[in-house]
């Protein structure tokens, strides 16, 4: 039987074709009109004026504080449930992430968790796996304290917040398009904005600081986090068929949240999947003992499964200024998590073979 890898890229099938024809026609490869097109589909699909295109999810959120003037001194508010980049990226800007506990129903940032008297310049909201809490009251916390508002949309391409894409509502959104997300450029990631000048900013950032393109005039320090247009030929034929993209991923989840029903021990996250396509479908065990035990159990039974991230105050960088036990919520939650396997071409099947997998552990003998 084949091993089913916890989450594998799916293509169109209309990519080779469209990478044939682009190389035919004599572009350069690197970023010009593909990358263009690709930025517009992006934007309107997003429902922002602007999206610019990077290297990845990662430097996107880089480049979004660096456009939004975050540096040495400055504190970001950052969930303790999260992708390590999210606090990597306000690392690497000089400024310090300020780590929050998050909602157990969501698993994102917990606004009530923020400490009164914290004086932050910006919040890194992550809508983590599609979901996420109230954006309304996101946006008017953030407003109220001066901070600026970022959203780590990485996993949360093609879901919404009250039919509103998420990575819409903050100054900007970043997204991400490795092989395991909802579309896939190999690497790569985007920011979205609505904000005319600092779009003008990302672009520089990402292009040397360059006074105009194709200047050798800098009016600043910037890099090169520059996209190719071979990965958006690829992007292109991707986000064309992004609608089938999120139905299957909501088909999926529904599938699991039905036949693990009743699996008493195995918990599941309140998601209306109206507005959200999780990413991968993730589940809550009894324990991270059953967790991991279950882990073996599937992988002996070529099936293959994911942990949770570890709470990010757990992580050697950040456990210094966070200690173990202090953010409860996310400590408690991400070391019981699992995501099973989400590839979008996953069949109801194959569902059916993991399911019957995780029903056999409790029911069995196998913890
Ligand atoms: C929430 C979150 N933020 C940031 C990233 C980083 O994106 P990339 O791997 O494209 O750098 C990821 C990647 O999975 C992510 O899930």
């Amino acid at each position: 039987m084949d091993f089913l890898h916890q989450v594998a890229p799916v293509l169109t099938g209309t990519e080779a074709a469209a990478l044939k024809e682009y190389l035919d026609s004599g572009g350069w490869l690197t970023e010009f009109r593909q990358t263009q097109l690709f930025e517009t589909m992006l934007a309107e699909y997003v429902g922002v004026g602007h999206c610019t295109v990077v290297t990845s999810g990662t430097v996107a959120l880089y480049c979004a504080l660096l456009a939004a003037g975050v540096g040495p001194g400055d504190t970001v508010l950052v969930p303790n449930y999260t992708m390590i980049a999210t606090p990597n990226a306000v690392a690497w800007t000089g400024a310090t992430p300020a780590l929050v506990d998050v909602e157990p129903d969501t698993l994102c940032l917990d606004l009530g968790a923020v400490a009164p008297d914290v004086k932050a310049a910006a919040m890194l909201y992550v809508p983590i796996n599609g979901r996420c809490g109230d954006m309304d009251a996101v946006v008017r916390f953030c407003r109220e304290r001066g901070m600026v508002l970022i959203e780590d949309a990485c996993q949360a391409l093609g879901s919404n917040w009250r039919g509103r894409r998420l990575g819409s509502f903050g100054q900007a959104g970043a997204y991400s398009f490795t092989p395991h997300k909802i579309i896939t450029t190999g690497q790569g990631g985007a920011v979205a904005t609505d904000d005319d000048a600092f779009a003008a900013r990302l672009a520089k950032v990402k292009d040397f600081h360059r006074t105009a393109p194709a200047t050798d005039e800098h009016d600043g320090l910037g890099f090169n986090f520059k996209f190719t247009d071979l990965q958006a030929v690829v992007g292109i034929e991707q986000l064309k068929d992004i609608a089938a993209r999120v139905e299957r991923k909501k088909a999926i989840y529904g599938w699991f949240r039905e036949m693990l029903d009743p699996v008493a021990a195995v918990e599941m996250l309140p998601t209306n999947l109206e507005d959200t396509a999780p990413w991968f479908v993730d589940v809550l065990l009894p324990s991270a003992r059953d967790r991991d035990a279950l882990r073996g159990h599937l992988k002996a039974r070529g099936i293959g499964s994911r942990p949770f991230y570890p709470p990010v105050n757990h992580q050697p960088m950040y456990a210094a200024a966070h200690g173990a036990g202090s953010l409860p919520v996310s400590e408690g939650l991400a070391v019981r998590g699992l995501w099973l396997p989400s590839s979008l071409d996953l069949t109801r099947e194959q569902a059916g073979r993991v399911c019957l997998a995780i029903e056999e552990f409790f029911t069995g003998g196998g913890r």
